[in-house]
C-alpha cells in the first residue's frame, strides 16, 4: 500500500520540507535557502538562521504538500533532523514536527543529518548502496563513515578543524569571492591553474584517517595578505591571481579528500564509496575521484547534485526506520553534537 511521509530538514540554514512515498519516491522538494541572510557575513549566523528557519518552516510545509498535491490527513509519519546542527535551527524544526505528529497523531521518526546525507547516494541507485564507506563532505562535516547499512554508520574519521566546506567559504571570503564559497571558488578556478601554488595538503600521507584544513587556509591567507611582520608586500589580487589561487586551494582539498577516501575504501575492504554534503557538488572532486574509483575498481556514488546540499528529500532514510518501527518519543530533544557510534 503507497504510504507518505513529511520529512523536515532545519540544521543549518535551509528551511526545507520534502513529501516522500515509501517506495523512495519525492514527491515534492521544497528548500528556502538563507544564503541572503548570510552572505555579509561570510558564514552561517546561528541566532539569525534560527529566527529565518521560524519565518519560512509553515510557508515551506505548506508549499510541500501543496505541491505533492496532497493534505496533511494523508500524511503517515513526520520526519525531521534532530541532529546534528546549530540548536536553535533544529529546534524549530523539531517544533514544527512534533506538533504535526502530534496533531495529526501519526508516529514521529528522528533523522540523523549526516546518515541522510549518505542515503541521498542511496537514492538514486538502483540495488542497494550498503556496506559501503561513506564520505559527508559540507559546510559542518568532514567525516567518513563505515556504513554497514543505511542506520548502522560508524565514523572512521573526520577534520581536526575545520570542514572542507568552511574552508571553501573562508577562503572566498578571503579572495573576496561570493558567499556560499564552493559554487563561487569553482567557477574561479576555472579559469586558474591549479598547479600555480603549491598549498599544504594536510595528512595526505598519513596513515590516520584524518581531515585538517585549517593550515591550507592559512596559507591562503597569508598568500593574499602577505606573511605576518614580513616586509614584502604581496602582489595584488588580481582577477589572474584570484582565479590561480582559487584553482590551487581546490586541487588540496580535492586531493586529500579523494586520497582518504580511497584509504577508507582499502582499510574496511568495501569496494564501494557514498558521498554525500554540499561539497560533493564540486565538479573537480566528482571528476578526480570518478577518475580514481575506476582506477581503484571501486564503485562510486555521489549524491545527485539537487540532493548534496541540504534538502529534505534526503529525509527518505525515515522510510529505513519506519519500517524498523524505530519511533521517536514527542519529548525528544534535538542535538547538536555530532552523534557518535
Ligand atoms: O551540506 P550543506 O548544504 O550544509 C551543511 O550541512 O553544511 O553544505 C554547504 C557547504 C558550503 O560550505 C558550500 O560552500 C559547500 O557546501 N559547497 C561547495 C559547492 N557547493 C556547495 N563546495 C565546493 N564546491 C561546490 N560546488
Ligand atoms: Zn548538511
Amino acid at each position: 500500500m503507497s504510504q507518505l511521509l513529511l520529512a523536515i530538514e532545519s540544521t543549518c540554514d535551509e528551511t526545507a520540507a520534502a513529501v516522500i512515498r515509501n517506495d523512495g519516491e519525492v514527491l515534492s522538494s521544497v528548500v528556502a535557502s538563507q544564503i541572503e541572510i548570510h552572505e555579509r557575513f561570510g558564514g552561517v549566523v546561528p541566532e539569525l538562521a534560527a529566527r529565518a528557519h521560524l519565518d519560512r518552516i509553515l510557508p515551506v510545509i505548506d508549499e510541500a504538500v501543496r505541491e505533492a498535491g496532497i493534505s496533511l490527513q494523508d500524511l503517515s509519519a513526520v520526519a525531521v533532523a534532530t541532529s546534528p546542527g546549530l540548536v536553535g535551527s533544529l529546534l524549530v524544526g523539531l517544533t514544527a514536527a512534533k506538533t504535526l505528529a502530534l496533531t495529526l497523531d501519526i508516529p514521529l521518526i528522528a533523522i540523523d543529518h549526516v546518515a541522510a546525507h549518505i542515503y541521498a547516494c542511496q537514492m538514486i541507485a538502483s540495488s542497494d548502496v550498503f556496506p559501503a564507506v561513506g564520505l559527508v563532505v559540507s559546510g559542518g562535516h568532514t567525516n567518513l563513515y563505515d556504513c554497514r547499512t543505511a542506520l548502522d554508520l560508524s565514523l572512521l574519521g573526520a577534520t581536526i578543524d575545520d570542514a572542507a566546506g568552511e574552508a571553501f567559504d573562508k577562503v572566498a571570503q578571503i579572495l573576496g569571492l561570493s558567499y556560499p564559497g564552493g559554487p563561487s571558488i569553482q567557477k574561479a578556478a576555472e579559469q586558474g591553474d591549479p598547479k600555480a601554488f603549491s598549498f599544504p595538503r594536510t595528512f595526505l600521507n598519513d596513515d590516520r584517517l584524518a581531515f585538517s584544513f585549517s593550515g591550507l587556509k592559512t596559507a591562503v591567507r597569508y598568500e593574499v595578505e602577505g606573511q605576518p611582520g614580513a616586509r614584502r608586500q604581496p602582489p595584488p589580487l588580481t582577477p589572474e591571481r584570484t582565479a590561480d589561487i582559487a584553482a590551487s586551494f581546490q586541487a588540496a582539498v580535492v586531493d586529500v579528500l579523494v586520497a582518504k577516501c580511497i584509504q577508507a575504501c582499502k582499510q574496511t575492504g568495501y569496494d564501494r564509496l557514498c558521498i554525500g554534503g554540499g561539497v560533493a557538488a564540486n565538479r573537480p572532486f566528482r571528476e578526480a575521484l570518478q577518475q580514481k574509483c575506476d582506477q581503484q575498481k571501486i564503485q562510486l556514488v555521489i549524491a545527485p547534485m539537487e540532493y548534496c546540499t541540504d534538502n529534505a528529500a534526503m529525509g527518505a532514510i525515515a522510510w529505513e526506520k519506519f519500517q524498523a518501527g524505530d519511533f521517536a518519543a514527542l519529548d525528544i530533544d534535538a542535538t547538536p553534537g555530532l552523534v557518535r557510534r
